[in-house]
């Protein structure tokens, strides 16, 4: 894949131990990306690296809290200690919700989703900024479709995604002209540990995902749109045709697509 953009190129991916993030993880060694890759558990994600190192290419594990500032820029710092530079940042690293809001007994999770899907990003996104100005790299960031629309039982996870729209949509107005591209991912439903480790309404992990994890799209086809989308340095990209449509949809019949969003939090898929 010598014709890939991403062969050689110097890529710092957070969430990079499980699910979409190691999919991405695997398809950018597979193209000859040099990796840093961040997760808070370290075993996971050292097996990760030690997969991308077997298929050939540089892939370092640097274990990360996002929502940490002081462990996000030391993060950034260690990408370009290694490989004088950033072409590509992925910020993948996310938790979810799983409960109506009047279920909860805890706001704690509110505040931890935002610290680290929010601010995980914005922190990562600050400090590694001047790496791809200078390189006029790719900034990614994986949002959801609940980025776009409400989702009942995603109050928490849906205000963070809209948050991260809301940043990277002004950032790239911002980077115009610059050389950096703004690309944000909206997934619908993937296969992943993310409902696993949602938190539930007493703000612990729900254990096991209430999702049809067999019927939805698969991690290794999610990440393959988001990076084929980050190659042609497109604004965004919404990977499932349900999210698409419900884009236009939404214009026409907002209340129609309140029903699907319920509907497919009934069904898990
Ligand atoms: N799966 C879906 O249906 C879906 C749909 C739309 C959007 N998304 C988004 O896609 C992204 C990837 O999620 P996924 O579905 O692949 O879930 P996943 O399998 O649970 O992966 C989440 C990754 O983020 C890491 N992470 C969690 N908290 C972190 C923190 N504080 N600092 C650094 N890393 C952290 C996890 O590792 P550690 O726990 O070891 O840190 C793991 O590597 C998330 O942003 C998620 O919101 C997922």
């Amino acid at each position: 894949m010598s014709s890939s953009p991403f062969a050689g190129a110097r890529v710092v991916l957070t969430g990079a131990s499980t699910g979409i993030g190691r999919a991405m993880a695997l398809e950018l060694a597979g193209a000859g990306a040099r990796l840093v890759l961040a997760a808070r558990g370290r075993d996971a994600l050292e097996a990760v690296a030690a997969r991308c190192r077997e298929l050939g290419t540089a892939a370092e594990a640097v274990p990360t809290d996002v929502g940490d500032e002081a462990a996000a820029r030391r993060l950034i710092e260690r990408a370009v200690e290694l490989h004088g530079g950033i072409d590509m940042l992925v910020n993948n690293a996310g938790r979810t919700l799983w409960s109506r809001f009047d279920e909860l007994e805890t706001l704690e999770p509110f505040r931890e989703l935002m610290r680290v899907n929010y601010f995980g990003s914005v922190y990562c996104t600050y400090h590694a900024l001047p790496h791809l100005k200078a390189s006029r790299g790719r900034l990614v960031a994986v949002s959801s479709l609940t980025g776009k629309t409400g989702v009942p039982t995603r109050s928490g996870y849906a205000a963070t995604k809209h948050a991260m729209a809301g940043f990277f949509d002004s950032l790239r107005i911002e980077l115009a002209g610059s050389g950096v591209s703004v690309t944000v991912a909206y997934p619908d439903f993937v296969a992943s540990e993310t409902r696993k480790n949602a938190f539930g309404p007493d703000g612990r992990p729900l254990g096991e995902s209430p999702v049809a994890e067999g019927k939805v799209m698969t991690a290794e086809r999610c990440a393959r749109l988001i990076l084929r989308a980050a190659a042609a340095r497109r604004r965004e990209v919404i990977p499932s045709f349900r999210g698409r449509f419900g884009q236009w949809l939404k214009l026409l019949s907002p209340a129609l697509v309140d029903r699907i969003a319920r509907r497919a939090i009934a069904r898990g898929r």
